[in-house]
C-alpha cells in the first residue's frame, strides 16, 4: 500500500543551481551538496550548473568549460548519484533565457537596482565613490561613474531574473539556497505571483529550503567571516579536494582564542566553528562533543577534527580523480540530465508562451 502510494504520487520537485566556479569547500559540502544528496530519494531533483550566469563576470572560455566538468565530477563524488537526479548545464537547455525574457518584461528596473547582490557587485567593481543612492534605493551614477558604468554589464543587473527563470521553468516546489540567495528567491516568488495574476495560474510559488545545520561554516583564518571559495588567505578555506597534509596544516593554524575550554559560544567563534564542522561530519550533536572534549585541550580537538576531515574527504578525492579523467562519462551525465530537464522545460515554456499570446507554431 505504502509502495503503491509512493509510486502513484508525483514527488515534489527540487531545483537548485550553482555557478561553475572552482573547487567546492567544506562549507559547500556541509551547507549544500551533502544535504542535496540526502534529498534524492524523496524528491525529483534537478541540479543546474549555471554557465549562463557565469558569463556575467566572464571567465576564460577554456576555464569555464573545464569548470563545468569539474563541477559535475565534484557533485557525483560527493554523492549526487546521476541515476537518481538530473544534473545539467544551463546552456544545454533551451528555455532559460526565453523565460527570462518574458519575466524581464514583468520586472521594474528599480527592483533589480535595489538587489543587495547587485549593489555589492557594483561596489566590488570599484565604483563605490562613483555611485550614490537616491532615497528610493535607485543607483545614480556620478559623472566619473558614468564612464565606469560602461563596464557594469546588463547581465549583472538582470541576473536575478534569469535565476527566477531557472526555477520557474521547472515549476520547482523547493529551492535549496544559502541565506545570501533569499532575496533573489523572494523576487522569483513575486514574479511568479505577478505572472499568475496577470495571465492565470501557471507557476508554482517555490519555497526556499535553507538547511538548519551547517548553513554557515566560517573561515578558519577569521571565524567571523563565512568560509568562501575565493578567500585570499591560503589557510582560510578547507577544500573538499585538499590532501591530508593541507588539511592538517589548515586545521592546525585555525584561529581559536586564548582560553582553553572547548565550548560553543558566540564569544568563541573559532572553537564553535571547529565543533560545528566536527558535528556536521561525525553526526554527533555539539553538546555531546562538548562533553566528549571536556577537560581536553584545543590540540586534541584539532587533531581529532583533522582525522575526521581527512577520512571523510579521502573517498571523495579518489572518486573525483577517477571521474575527472573520464570526460566521456561526465558528458553522458550532462546529456542525460539535459534531456530530462528539456522535457520538463518544454512543457512549462509552451504553457507560458500560450498564455502570453504568442501564436502557436504549426509543424508540417
Ligand atoms: P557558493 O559557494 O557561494 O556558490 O554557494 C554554493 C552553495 O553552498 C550555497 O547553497 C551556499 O549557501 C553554500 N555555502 C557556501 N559557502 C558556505 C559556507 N561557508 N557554509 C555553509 N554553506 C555554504
Ligand atoms: N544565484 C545563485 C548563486 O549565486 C545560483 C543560481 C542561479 C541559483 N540560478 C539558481 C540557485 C536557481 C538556485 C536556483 O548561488
Amino acid at each position: 500500500m505504502k509502495d503503491n502510494d509512493s509510486l502513484s504520487k508525483p514527488k515534489p520537485v527540487i531545483l537548485t543551481c550553482a555557478q561553475p566556479t572552482g573547487m567546492l569547500t567544506i562549507g559547500n559540502y556541509l551547507g549544500a551538496v551533502r544535504n542535496w544528496a540526502d534529498m534524492l530519494q524523496r524528491h525529483e531533483c534537478y541540479f543546474g550548473i549555471v554557465d549562463l550566469h557565469a558569463i556575467t563576470t566572464p571567465p576564460q572560455p577554456a576555464v569555464l568549460r573545464q569548470n563545468v566538468f569539474q563541477c559535475v565530477a565534484q557533485y557525483v563524488a560527493c554523492g549526487l548519484d546521476p541515476d537518481k537526479c538530473h544534473q545539467f548545464a544551463q546552456s544545454h537547455v533551451v528555455g532559460h533565457t526565453e523565460l527570462a525574457w518574458v519575466l524581464t518584461c514583468l520586472t521594474p528596473v528599480g527592483e533589480l537596482q535595489r538587489m543587495t547582490q547587485f549593489k555589492d557587485k557594483v561596489a566590488k567593481l570599484g565604483f563605490k565613490t562613483a555611485e550614490t543612492e537616491s532615497t528610493d534605493g535607485e543607483i545614480k551614477f556620478s559623472h566619473e561613474g558614468a564612464r565606469a558604468q560602461a563596464s557594469i554589464n546588463a547581465g549583472l543587473l538582470c541576473y536575478p531574473v534569469l535565476m527566477a527563470a531557472d526555477i520557474l521553468l521547472y515549476n520547482a516546489d523547493l529551492v535549496p539556497v544559502g541565506e545570501d540567495q533569499r532575496q533573489h528567491l523572494e523576487l522569483c516568488r513575486d514574479l511568479a505571483q505577478r505572472f499568475n495574476h496577470q495571465y492565470s495560474k501557471t507557476f508554482v510559488i517555490p519555497e526556499p529550503y535553507v538547511p538548519k545545520t551547517g548553513s554557515r561554516i566560517m573561515s578558519l583564518a577569521d571565524p567571523t567571516r563565512k568560509m568562501s571559495k575565493s578567500d585570499d588567505h591560503h589557510r582560510a578555506t578547507l577544500f573538499i579536494l585538499d590532501e591530508p597534509d593541507q588539511i592538517r596544516k589548515k586545521i592546525a593554524s585555525a584561529v581559536t582564542d586564548s582560553e582553553s575550554e572547548i565550548r560553543a559560544n558566540s564569544d568563541k567563534p573559532g572553537i564553535s566553528n571547529l565543533l560545528i564542522i566536527h558535528s556536521g561530519l561525525s553526526g554527533r550533536p555539539v553538546p555531546e562533543l562538548e562533553d566528549h572534549f571536556s577537560g581536553k585541550g584545543y590540540g586534541e580537538l584539532k587533531s581529532e577534527l583533522t582525522e575526521l576531515v581527512s577520512e571523510t574527504l579521502a573517498p571523495i578525492r579518489t572518486r573525483y580523480q577517477e571521474l575527472i579523467a573520464d570526460r566521456e562519462y561526465l558528458k553522458s551525465i550532462l546529456s542525460r540530465g539535459a534531456e530530462a530537464a528539456q522535457k520538463r522545460a518544454n512543457k512549462n515554456l509552451s504553457k507560458v508562451y500560450r498564455k502570453v499570446g504568442f501564436p502557436e507554431r504549426t509543424r508540417k
